[in-house]
């Protein structure tokens, strides 16, 4: 890889944890060599915290200490602080979160495709997929039956959805949904 002297690499590695294998697609070990990347994590996402606001980065040393300098004093609050530091130690949450996203994962992707929806991979926390009739329309069909799922069409894609993996009940709601709108 080369990056022009001048320029700075920031990977933003906001689902990295549902990524499997981790050294596959995390790029920290590489940032963690270069005095030009930047790697963003966030506790919105495995965690749970996304109401706390909390998140973190992994600079080289002399952006880190930039970065310092032009923060906001109180860019987070004690409360979030504290909450991310046991949420860190939280061993237990963050297995049974991963385990229920993974698992969730693969009965949506399997699902979509017995409906003839074309699954796209993830390594994240959502699905994307094509489904067999105008997004657009199953997209509005799912609102008003109570499902939000989020077109695509601000990135280029109209004709794909993207859905967030959810708790087995709203993913089987979800998925009975989406069936009476199909077919
Ligand atoms: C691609 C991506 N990056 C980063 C974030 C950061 O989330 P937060 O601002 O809650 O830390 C999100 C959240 O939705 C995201 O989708």
């Amino acid at each position: 890889m080369s990056l022009p002297e001048t320029a700075i690499l920031v990977i933003d590695e906001a689902y990295i944890d549902f990524a499997s294998p981790l050294d596959k697609f995390s790029s920290l070990q590489t940032a963690l060599k270069s005095e030009r990347m930047v790697i963003l994590r966030t506790f919105s996402k495995l965690f749970g915290l996304a109401g706390l606001r909390v998140g973190f980065g992994i600079f080289p040393r002399f952006l880190a200490d930039y970065v310092r300098r032009v923060r906001l004093p109180f860019s987070i609050n004690v409360l979030g602080e504290k909450a991310a530091q046991a949420a860190l130690k939280d061993s237990m949450f963050k297995q049974a979160t991963l385990e229920l996203v993974l698992r969730g994962r693969q009965y949506l992707a399997h699902e979509l495709e017995i409906m003839d929806c074309e699954v796209y991979p993830s390594q994240a926390n959502f699905l994307m997929f094509k489904p067999p009739a105008d997004a657009r329309v199953v997209f509005e069909k799912l609102l008003a039956r109570g499902v939000i799922v989020r077109p695509l069409n601000s990135y280029g894609l109209s004709h794909l959805i993207r859905v967030s993996v959810g708790t087995e009940t709203e993913n089987k709601t979800f998925i009975s949904e989406l069936r009476a709108i199909l077919h």
